[in-house]
């Protein structure tokens, strides 16, 4: 990195991911926050940041002008309005996924970053999770041939989270986890069209949203695509990731060592699986910061800006719309 950029964390749980990530790339860690006092002295002392540096009212960060860059992991709710202060004061803005809940602040965040001079990076982290690069690069390479149908899944159990700012109706599972799946669907093969989706809720009472979704997606180009949401499901957390080709199909997630790869041979049919060793790194914060690091730095374009953020949150909230009216929705993209 040419210029140590100064980096500073807003929200000192998830966050802490981003304070290793700028250090693994070199930035200093100029200052964190988090409203809640116990959590700034554990990171701060974790991190040996010095006491004038932590603070607990994010304002500190943004009217502090030797800070370039500042990530935020706060609840979700709180994304619009510290990502706008900070845009408005002149920094570079990682603000983590969703962008947003609902589209009014995913719009309000895209306008913001227009105005302001600085860039700002969505953290839709599976964009630098291994498999899921490898896939995109096959998938890039035609290995697979033409894609006809590409399914994910976000199944990751809630129920220890019901009490928290996860349960407000808003932050429906789609949007708060199932973000990931869609924007992964989206980076490989393209913006749905049309979304239809079911909605089930056995498994979460506690929360009013469903706890379980269903969507199934049509693209422009003769290819189809499903995402399946669980927040409540009895099983280990996982994205798994199967892209059907015309020549190949890939089969891949997050937390898996390897990945398989089927490709057809001369005769047309699917040869033997192919097993390829794959790193597990399903939070890549350190690939993620220096990716921005990089736009940053070297004047170029951030892959998931924040107008790619809000077309997810598009994405996202037509599904919950298809899954409450019943009805095939048309995300709306014009952000
Ligand atoms: N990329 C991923 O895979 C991933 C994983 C987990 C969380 N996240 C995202 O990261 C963000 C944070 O999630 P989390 O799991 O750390 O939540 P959390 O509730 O565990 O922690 C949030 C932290 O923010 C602090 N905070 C709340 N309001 C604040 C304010 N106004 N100013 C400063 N600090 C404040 C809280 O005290 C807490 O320490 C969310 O947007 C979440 O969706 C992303």
């Amino acid at each position: 990195m040419e210029k140590q950029l100064k980096v500073a964390v807003i929200g000192l749980r998830f966050g802490m991911s981003h304070i290793e990530g700028a250090m693994a790339c070199g930035a200093q860690i100029a200052a964190i926050c988090d409203s809640n006092a116990e959590h700034l002295r554990f990171a701060g002392e974790r991190y040996a940041i010095p006491e004038e540096k932590l603070f607990t009212d994010y304002m500190e960060i943004v009217s502090d002008p030797a800070i370039d860059v500042v990530a935020v992991a706060v609840p979700d709710q709180l994304h619009r309005q510290i990502a706008c202060d900070l845009l408005r004061a002149g920094k570079h803005v990682l603000c983590e996924k969703p962008l947003a809940l609902t589209r009014a602040d995913a719009e309000a965040i895209v306008r913001a970053a227009d105005v302001s001079g600085s860039r700002l990076m969505v953290g839709q982290i599976c964009r630098y999770t291994p498999a899921f690069e490898k896939a995109k690069a096959l998938i890039d390479s035609g290995t697979i041939g033409e894609v006809y149908f590409i399914e994910s899944e976000y199944a990751h159990d809630y129920m220890y989270l019901v009490d928290t700012w996860r349960a407000d109706p808003d932050r429906h599972g789609v949007i708060g986890g199932g973000c990931h799946a869609v924007d992964l669907i989206r980076w490989l093969v393209g913006d749905p069209q049309e979304v239809f989706a079911y909605g089930m809720h056995k498994l979460l009472p506690q929360v009013a949203y469903d706890d379980a979704t269903i969507a199934i997606m049509k693209f422009d180009d003769n290819t189809a695509g499903k995402v399946f949401v669980s927040t409540g499901c009895k099983r280990d957390y996982t994205m798994r990731t199967v892209v059907y080709g015309t020549k190949g199909t890939i089969i891949c997630d997050n937390t898996s060592p390897t990945m398989t790869l089927f490709t057809a041979g001369e005769n047309g049919m699917a040869g033997a699986p192919q097993i390829i060793d794959v790193e597990v790194n399903n939070h890549n914060a350190a690939k993620e910061f220096e990716a921005f690091a990089d736009a940053i730095l070297g004047n170029r374009p951030v892959l998931t800006d924040a107008r790619e953020g809000a077309k997810t949150v598009a994405v996202c909230r037509a599904i919950v719309e298809s899954s409450e009216t019943g009805r095939i929705v048309k995300p709306d993209y014009t952000f």
